[in-house]
């Protein structure tokens, strides 16, 4: 569903991504880790086209977005959600009104309907009450949930969530994720979430990929991931402690019990798949 193949991107005068190749199949969540400032959310950029880089492309469902225009281009980001890494609401949009401009712009439901959306989104992500705030008066965190609700409120086929839950407490953070879930679980959406929650990330994704120098040093399912003998990968997980490679033994036994027991959309591509 998104693919980018051998993607080479510089800013300025310097070489962010060096020849990225990662694949997300229809269905998947993709976890995209890697140390701060390492191009996750520049990766991210590209594959809405928000940035075009010099080599390489990038394609959804199929189709070439990365050298895509106008009206082409328009129909493939309309199959996208992005939540981006600050948040990005209108200022001057009162809540509901953010919440409910992708319905405007990208639906021809009915006010009644869209308020119903609205309301319903507002409140999975615990803003009940707060439709008729601005962005100014809300908290880091109520503003990044708010922009989350936004991105959620069409379920887009692909959603990409650039750091949902960053800045957030952790029962807050837990609860979002656990949204992500359940919509997941319903809409079977494909997606990419950037995060530095890990091992917790790791519970909620069917992939992980690595970036690292610009490529993607390690892909493959969170167990893997968290197996990794990989030098790179194993310095990032432990956060270069030794006393971690203890305390990952729990969580892998706990990922192994998971992948057992996997989620409604996982089920479903297996089934497909016979
Ligand atoms: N618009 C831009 N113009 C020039 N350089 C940029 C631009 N956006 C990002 N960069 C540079 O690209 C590199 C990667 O940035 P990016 O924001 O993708 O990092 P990141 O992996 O998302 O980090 P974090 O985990 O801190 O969010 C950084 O060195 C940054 O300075
Ligand atoms: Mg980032």
């Amino acid at each position: 569903m998104i693919e980018v193949i051998d993607l080479h991107s510089t800013l300025g005068r310097q070489k962010v991504l060096d020849g990225v190749s990662l694949t997300v199949e229809k269905g998947e969540v993709l976890a995209l880790i890697g140390k701060s400032g390492v191009g996750k959310s520049v990766l991210l950029k590209h594959v809405v086209a928000l940035m075009k880089g010099e080599r390489g492309r990038v394609l959804i469902g199929g189709e070439e977005i990365s050298t895509a225009k106008g009206r082409k281009l328009e129909r493939l980001r309309s199959r996208i959600g992005f939540l981006f890494q600050g948040g990005a609401l209108f200022d001057s949009l009162t809540l509901f009104d953010n919440v409910a401009f992708p319905l405007r712009e990208k639906t021809k439901m009915e006010e009644k309907e869209i308020r119903e959306r609205v309301l319903y989104e507002l409140e999975q992500v615990g803003l009940k009450d707060m439709e008729h705030k601005y962005p100014a008066e809300l908290s880091g965190g109520m503003r990044k949930r708010a922009a989350l609700a936004r991105c959620m409120v069409t379920t887009p086929e692909i959603m990409l969530f650039d750091e949902p839950t960053t800045g957030l407490d952790p029962i807050t953070a837990h609860s979002i994720n656990e949204l992500i879930k359940r919509t997941h679980d319903r809409a079977c959406f494909t997606g990419i979430v950037v995060s530095h929650e890990i091992p917790d990330i790791f519970f909620l994704v069917d992939k992980v990929a690595m970036l690292h120098e610009g490529r993607i040093v390690a892909h493959g399912t969170p167990l893997d991931i968290m197996k990794s003998q990989h030098p790179i990968v194993r310095q990032f997980i432990t956060g270069g402690r030794k006393e971690m490679e203890e305390m990952l033994e729990p969580i892998i036994k706990k990922l192994q019990e998971e992948s057992r027991n996997k989620g409604k959309c996982a089920q479903e591509r297996e089934n497909e798949k016979v």
